[in-house]
């Protein structure tokens, strides 16, 4: 396993949907879960799960759950206007290397589902009724104890040639991918991560400018420096 640089990883790791059906060495996930539970989580409650599907039936169940929950998704993005910094050829290329993972997520010979267990994460039950009221409105860190394993996830893959993509679509029918693995009720899924070696290449990553998304002290300030 030859490791490369942590940015040579950022900068590459790009969303690759179509895999080679290459078998993928346990050792090598192993390293990526060891990676992942690397990642911080609130509290430190560490109270994440991770389930490693490898088994061939499995992974068409899943694919077939995923491909339902797209064919409902595409519904939502048929009159989706193109965001502004993409170009038409952009878009176009990413709807379809989205499709193609649609049908054929089964390809990838892992499918990984990134996962909280909710049960020791729940607040204390003599918090002021006041801040009670201000955790539950705290919806929006859901994701945030796991989401940071997630990307370690990825740059732990693409330090190993292996390639994925964070995908979510599947929560449109978790209650069914939640009883193809046998994942218990106080258990929620955050991802699925179809992981292989890629069939395309990696990188360059292409985002907006640091310039355009950044700020000095007060919004409306631009952030000026460049990265080399
Ligand atoms: C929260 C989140 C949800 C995503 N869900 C999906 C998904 O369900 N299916 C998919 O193919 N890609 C999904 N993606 C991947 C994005 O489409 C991808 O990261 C983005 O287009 C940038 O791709 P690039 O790194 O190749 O430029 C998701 C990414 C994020 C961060």
């Amino acid at each position: 396993m030859d490791e490369i640089g942590l940015f040579e990883a950022i900068y590459s790791a790009r969303a690759l949907r179509r895999f080679k059906p290459d078998p993928v060495p346990d050792e090598a996930i192993t390293r990526v879960l060891d990676a992942a539970i690397r990642a911080p989580s609130g509290s430190n409650q560490q109270h994440w799960l991770f389930v490693v599907v490898k088994d061939a039936e499995l992974r068409r169940k899943l694919s077939a759950i995923y491909h339902k929950s797209s064919q409902l998704m595409m519904k939502f993005y048929a009159n989706r206007p193109r965001p502004a910094h993409m170009s038409e050829q952009e878009q176009n290329r990413l709807l379809k290397s989205a499709s193609y993972l649609f049908e054929n997520m089964h390809e990838a010979p892992i499918l990984l589902l990134a996962c909280l267990k909710q049960e020791g994460a729940s607040a204390p039950q003599n918090l002021p009724p006041d801040l009670a009221e201000k955790m539950r409105g705290l919806q929006r860190t859901s994701g945030s104890s796991i989401y940071p394993a997630v990307q370690n996830i990825i740059l732990a893959c693409r330090a190993f040639g292996l390639s994925t993509v964070l995908t979510t679509l599947h929560l449109l029918h978790e209650d069914e991918v939640k009883a193809v693995v046998g994942l218990p009720p106080e258990v929620q899924t955050y991802a699925l991560l179809p992981i292989g070696y890629p069939r395309d290449k990696f990188g360059p990553v292409k985002r907006k400018p640091v310039s355009e998304v950044a700020f000095l002290d007060r919004y409306g300030n631009p952030w000026k420096g460049k990265a080399e």
